[in-house]
Protein backbone atom coordinates (compact mmCIF):
# COMPACT_ATOMS: atom_id res chain seq x y z
CA UNK A 1 0.00 0.00 0.00
CA UNK A 2 1.47 3.27 -1.22
CA UNK A 3 1.82 5.58 1.83
CA UNK A 4 1.28 9.09 2.51
CA UNK A 5 0.36 11.23 5.11
CA UNK A 6 -1.56 14.65 6.28
CA UNK A 7 -0.30 17.86 6.32
CA UNK A 8 -1.37 18.66 10.31
CA UNK A 9 -1.30 22.40 10.30
CA UNK A 10 -0.25 21.96 13.41
CA UNK A 11 -1.72 25.23 15.60
CA UNK A 12 -3.82 26.14 13.05
CA UNK A 13 -6.91 25.94 14.40
CA UNK A 14 -7.81 22.77 12.30
CA UNK A 15 -7.66 18.96 13.00
CA UNK A 16 -7.20 16.33 10.63
CA UNK A 17 -9.40 13.08 11.07
CA UNK A 18 -7.70 9.72 9.52
CA UNK A 19 -9.27 6.75 9.83
CA UNK A 20 -6.51 4.69 12.00
CA UNK A 21 -5.88 7.86 14.04
CA UNK A 22 -2.46 8.95 12.61
CA UNK A 23 -1.08 10.50 9.87
CA UNK A 24 -1.35 8.39 7.63
CA UNK A 25 -4.19 7.97 4.55
CA UNK A 26 -5.36 4.27 3.37
CA UNK A 27 -4.54 5.22 0.05
CA UNK A 28 -5.87 5.45 -2.50
CA UNK A 29 -9.48 5.37 -1.30
CA UNK A 30 -9.47 7.21 1.91
CA UNK A 31 -10.02 10.92 2.63
CA UNK A 32 -9.47 12.68 5.72
CA UNK A 33 -12.23 15.08 7.10
CA UNK A 34 -10.05 18.51 8.52
CA UNK A 35 -12.36 20.16 11.13
CA UNK A 36 -12.11 23.55 13.49
CA UNK A 37 -9.97 22.55 16.09
CA UNK A 38 -12.36 21.29 19.48
CA UNK A 39 -12.91 25.05 21.42
CA UNK A 40 -12.33 26.64 17.77
CA UNK A 41 -16.05 28.34 17.72
CA UNK A 42 -14.86 31.14 14.36
CA UNK A 43 -17.73 30.71 11.98
CA UNK A 44 -15.13 31.38 9.55
CA UNK A 45 -13.01 28.33 10.59
CA UNK A 46 -16.52 26.20 10.39
CA UNK A 47 -17.34 27.67 6.91
CA UNK A 48 -14.40 26.68 5.09
CA UNK A 49 -14.37 23.53 6.98
CA UNK A 50 -18.35 22.57 6.36
CA UNK A 51 -17.80 24.11 2.74
CA UNK A 52 -14.79 21.48 2.04
CA UNK A 53 -16.50 18.91 3.48
CA UNK A 54 -19.69 19.55 1.11
CA UNK A 55 -17.92 20.69 -2.16
CA UNK A 56 -16.42 17.10 -1.60
CA UNK A 57 -19.04 15.39 -0.99
CA UNK A 58 -21.52 16.97 -3.84
CA UNK A 59 -19.00 16.31 -6.19
CA UNK A 60 -18.92 12.38 -5.50
CA UNK A 61 -22.95 12.29 -5.50
CA UNK A 62 -22.60 14.07 -9.27
CA UNK A 63 -19.93 10.56 -9.71
CA UNK A 64 -21.89 7.82 -8.27
CA UNK A 65 -24.85 8.99 -10.04
CA UNK A 66 -22.75 8.79 -13.59
CA UNK A 67 -21.70 5.09 -12.24
CA UNK A 68 -25.15 4.02 -11.92
CA UNK A 69 -26.34 5.90 -14.83
CA UNK A 70 -25.77 3.63 -18.01
CA UNK A 71 -25.51 5.80 -21.40
CA UNK A 72 -28.16 3.45 -23.38
CA UNK A 73 -30.38 4.65 -20.61
CA UNK A 74 -29.62 7.76 -19.20
CA UNK A 75 -27.14 9.61 -21.23
CA UNK A 76 -28.16 13.12 -20.81
CA UNK A 77 -28.58 12.71 -17.05
CA UNK A 78 -25.30 11.27 -17.33
CA UNK A 79 -23.70 14.28 -19.07
CA UNK A 80 -25.44 16.68 -16.49
CA UNK A 81 -24.38 14.54 -13.51
CA UNK A 82 -20.47 14.30 -14.58
CA UNK A 83 -20.66 18.62 -15.01
CA UNK A 84 -22.13 18.56 -11.33
CA UNK A 85 -19.19 16.76 -10.51
CA UNK A 86 -16.40 19.02 -12.00
CA UNK A 87 -18.54 21.82 -11.13
CA UNK A 88 -17.86 20.80 -7.73
CA UNK A 89 -14.42 19.53 -7.82
CA UNK A 90 -13.32 22.94 -9.19
CA UNK A 91 -15.47 24.50 -5.95
CA UNK A 92 -13.43 22.53 -3.54
CA UNK A 93 -9.94 23.05 -4.87
CA UNK A 94 -11.07 26.92 -5.23
CA UNK A 95 -11.96 26.98 -1.46
CA UNK A 96 -8.77 24.67 -0.47
CA UNK A 97 -6.41 27.35 -1.45
CA UNK A 98 -8.69 30.23 -0.63
CA UNK A 99 -10.18 30.10 3.45
CA UNK A 100 -12.90 32.53 3.89
CA UNK A 101 -12.13 35.95 5.99
CA UNK A 102 -14.85 36.90 8.90
CA UNK A 103 -16.01 40.02 6.88
CA UNK A 104 -16.77 38.50 3.52
CA UNK A 105 -17.83 35.40 5.07
CA UNK A 106 -21.92 36.11 3.56
CA UNK A 107 -20.54 35.92 0.02
CA UNK A 108 -18.76 33.60 0.39
CA UNK A 109 -21.54 31.45 1.25
CA UNK A 110 -24.17 32.77 -1.56
CA UNK A 111 -21.49 32.35 -4.04
CA UNK A 112 -21.65 28.35 -2.42
CA UNK A 113 -25.30 27.87 -2.12
CA UNK A 114 -25.81 29.49 -5.51
CA UNK A 115 -23.93 26.44 -6.91
CA UNK A 116 -25.77 23.65 -4.98
CA UNK A 117 -29.35 25.19 -5.54
CA UNK A 118 -29.48 23.55 -9.47
CA UNK A 119 -27.89 20.59 -7.74
CA UNK A 120 -30.88 20.45 -5.69
CA UNK A 121 -33.22 20.65 -8.25
CA UNK A 122 -31.40 18.29 -10.45
CA UNK A 123 -31.64 15.19 -7.50
CA UNK A 124 -35.65 16.80 -7.36
CA UNK A 125 -36.52 16.32 -10.94
CA UNK A 126 -34.46 13.09 -11.68
CA UNK A 127 -35.62 11.43 -8.12
CA UNK A 128 -39.32 11.87 -9.32
CA UNK A 129 -38.64 11.19 -12.95
CA UNK A 130 -37.51 7.63 -11.60
CA UNK A 131 -40.06 6.98 -9.01
CA UNK A 132 -42.60 7.39 -12.26
CA UNK A 133 -40.55 5.11 -14.28
CA UNK A 134 -40.00 8.01 -16.42
CA UNK A 135 -36.09 7.46 -16.03
CA UNK A 136 -35.21 3.90 -16.02
CA UNK A 137 -31.36 4.23 -14.34
CA UNK A 138 -29.95 2.29 -11.80
CA UNK A 139 -29.92 5.41 -9.08
CA UNK A 140 -33.36 4.39 -6.77
CA UNK A 141 -35.33 7.61 -5.70
CA UNK A 142 -34.43 7.40 -1.97
CA UNK A 143 -30.32 8.27 -3.01
CA UNK A 144 -32.32 11.08 -5.03
CA UNK A 145 -33.90 12.18 -2.12
CA UNK A 146 -31.00 11.61 -0.10
CA UNK A 147 -28.33 13.09 -1.51
CA UNK A 148 -30.84 16.15 -2.31
CA UNK A 149 -31.76 16.56 1.53
CA UNK A 150 -28.21 16.25 2.33
CA UNK A 151 -27.15 19.25 -0.29
CA UNK A 152 -30.00 20.92 1.59
CA UNK A 153 -28.28 20.52 5.03
CA UNK A 154 -25.14 22.18 3.89
CA UNK A 155 -27.05 24.73 2.26
CA UNK A 156 -28.88 25.34 5.89
CA UNK A 157 -25.78 24.83 7.72
CA UNK A 158 -23.80 27.80 5.47
CA UNK A 159 -26.45 29.93 6.03
CA UNK A 160 -26.65 29.62 9.32
CA UNK A 161 -22.29 30.23 9.33
CA UNK A 162 -22.87 33.21 7.05
CA UNK A 163 -25.07 34.89 10.20
CA UNK A 164 -21.92 34.13 12.39
CA UNK A 165 -23.48 31.23 14.72
CA UNK A 166 -21.20 28.26 14.11
CA UNK A 167 -22.57 26.36 17.32
CA UNK A 168 -24.63 23.40 16.87
CA UNK A 169 -28.09 22.04 18.45
CA UNK A 170 -27.97 18.72 19.31
CA UNK A 171 -31.61 17.82 18.17
CA UNK A 172 -30.93 19.08 14.90
CA UNK A 173 -27.82 17.28 14.30
CA UNK A 174 -29.15 13.77 16.15
CA UNK A 175 -32.57 14.35 13.46
CA UNK A 176 -30.57 15.00 10.46
CA UNK A 177 -28.03 12.09 10.65
CA UNK A 178 -29.94 9.38 12.28
CA UNK A 179 -32.24 9.67 9.45
CA UNK A 180 -28.77 9.62 7.05
CA UNK A 181 -27.27 6.56 8.78
CA UNK A 182 -30.51 4.73 8.59
CA UNK A 183 -30.86 5.18 4.76
CA UNK A 184 -26.80 4.63 4.36
CA UNK A 185 -27.50 1.37 6.20
CA UNK A 186 -30.65 0.09 3.72
CA UNK A 187 -28.17 1.24 0.61
CA UNK A 188 -25.44 -1.18 2.36
CA UNK A 189 -27.63 -3.90 3.05
CA UNK A 190 -29.19 -3.89 -0.96
CA UNK A 191 -25.72 -3.14 -2.25
CA UNK A 192 -23.91 -6.19 -0.58
CA UNK A 193 -23.48 -9.35 -2.62
CA UNK A 194 -26.95 -11.47 -2.09
CA UNK A 195 -24.38 -13.95 -0.07
CA UNK A 196 -23.31 -11.86 2.72
CA UNK A 197 -26.09 -13.08 4.83
CA UNK A 198 -24.68 -11.73 8.17
CA UNK A 199 -23.62 -8.29 6.89
CA UNK A 200 -26.68 -8.01 5.58
CA UNK A 201 -28.46 -8.54 8.52
CA UNK A 202 -25.98 -5.97 10.42
CA UNK A 203 -26.65 -3.17 8.19
CA UNK A 204 -30.52 -4.27 8.18
CA UNK A 205 -30.50 -3.99 12.16
CA UNK A 206 -28.44 -1.14 12.48
CA UNK A 207 -31.25 0.67 10.10
CA UNK A 208 -33.31 0.15 12.55
CA UNK A 209 -31.75 1.59 15.50
CA UNK A 210 -31.11 4.34 13.61
CA UNK A 211 -35.42 4.75 12.60
CA UNK A 212 -36.03 4.49 16.35
CA UNK A 213 -33.61 7.02 17.62
CA UNK A 214 -34.85 9.20 14.69
CA UNK A 215 -38.04 9.18 16.63
CA UNK A 216 -35.87 10.98 19.28
CA UNK A 217 -36.06 11.68 23.15
CA UNK A 218 -35.70 8.72 25.44
CA UNK A 219 -38.86 7.12 23.52
CA UNK A 220 -36.64 6.42 21.04
CA UNK A 221 -34.06 4.84 22.78
CA UNK A 222 -36.39 2.86 24.61
CA UNK A 223 -38.18 1.43 21.42
CA UNK A 224 -34.40 1.12 19.64
CA UNK A 225 -33.80 -1.11 22.88
CA UNK A 226 -36.79 -3.69 22.38
CA UNK A 227 -36.85 -3.95 18.73
CA UNK A 228 -32.51 -4.56 18.10
CA UNK A 229 -31.58 -5.41 22.13
CA UNK A 230 -28.25 -7.40 20.58
CA UNK A 231 -27.31 -4.96 18.56
CA UNK A 232 -28.05 -2.16 20.89
CA UNK A 233 -25.78 -3.65 24.21
CA UNK A 234 -23.11 -4.40 21.77
CA UNK A 235 -23.13 -0.25 20.56
CA UNK A 236 -23.37 0.25 24.26
CA UNK A 237 -20.50 -1.86 25.20
CA UNK A 238 -17.91 -0.99 22.66
CA UNK A 239 -18.98 2.61 22.63
CA UNK A 240 -19.83 3.31 26.44
CA UNK A 241 -21.01 6.57 26.12
CA UNK A 242 -23.28 8.43 28.22
CA UNK A 243 -25.42 9.66 24.81
CA UNK A 244 -27.22 6.19 23.11
CA UNK A 245 -27.52 8.38 19.95
CA UNK A 246 -23.78 9.27 20.04
CA UNK A 247 -22.75 5.03 21.00
CA UNK A 248 -24.68 3.80 17.83
CA UNK A 249 -22.70 7.19 15.65
CA UNK A 250 -19.31 5.25 16.82
CA UNK A 251 -20.58 1.93 16.06
CA UNK A 252 -21.83 2.86 12.45
CA UNK A 253 -18.59 4.30 11.94
CA UNK A 254 -16.67 1.49 12.98
CA UNK A 255 -18.61 -0.93 11.09
CA UNK A 256 -18.33 1.58 8.10
CA UNK A 257 -14.77 1.93 8.35
CA UNK A 258 -14.35 -1.72 8.44
CA UNK A 259 -16.63 -2.36 5.65
CA UNK A 260 -14.54 0.38 3.66
CA UNK A 261 -11.23 -1.44 4.14
CA UNK A 262 -13.03 -5.29 3.59
CA UNK A 263 -14.93 -3.90 0.30
CA UNK A 264 -11.21 -2.17 -1.04
CA UNK A 265 -9.37 -5.26 0.11
CA UNK A 266 -12.01 -7.32 -1.58
CA UNK A 267 -12.82 -9.41 2.05
CA UNK A 268 -16.70 -7.98 1.55
CA UNK A 269 -18.68 -9.05 -2.07
CA UNK A 270 -20.32 -6.36 -3.32
CA UNK A 271 -21.29 -3.93 -6.46
CA UNK A 272 -20.47 -1.24 -3.24
CA UNK A 273 -17.69 1.18 -4.89
CA UNK A 274 -14.95 1.72 -2.90
CA UNK A 275 -14.81 5.77 -2.95
CA UNK A 276 -19.05 5.28 -1.94
CA UNK A 277 -17.46 3.19 0.73
CA UNK A 278 -15.10 6.15 2.01
CA UNK A 279 -18.21 8.99 1.31
CA UNK A 280 -20.75 7.04 3.84
CA UNK A 281 -17.84 6.43 5.96
CA UNK A 282 -16.68 10.32 6.08
CA UNK A 283 -20.68 11.16 6.58
CA UNK A 284 -21.18 8.95 9.98
CA UNK A 285 -17.54 10.75 11.21
CA UNK A 286 -18.75 13.81 10.41
CA UNK A 287 -22.52 13.33 12.68
CA UNK A 288 -19.77 12.03 15.34
CA UNK A 289 -17.79 15.07 15.25
CA UNK A 290 -21.02 17.48 15.35
CA UNK A 291 -22.59 15.58 18.03
CA UNK A 292 -19.34 15.69 20.23
CA UNK A 293 -19.44 19.55 19.74
CA UNK A 294 -23.29 20.14 20.10
CA UNK A 295 -25.40 21.86 22.83
FE1 LIG B 1 -23.58 11.85 0.63
FE1 LIG C 1 -25.22 10.05 2.68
Amino acid sequence: MAQATVETREGSGFFYYTRSGGREIEQPFEKPVIVPAVGNPDPAAHAWADALFATDILAEHGLFFALLMPPEVAGEERKEALRFSETFTELYKHINANPPNRNELKSFVSKLTDKIKPFIEYKARLGEAQASGKLRSLVWNLFFDHTRHEAERWTRRLETLARGESEFDKDEVSMFWTNIMDEHARFVAHLLDPDEYELIEQAMSASRVFADLHKGGIGGVAAAAVHEPATVANSLVENPETSAVLSAAETILDFKTKAARGIEAARIKSIIDPRLADHVRREALKFVDELKRAV
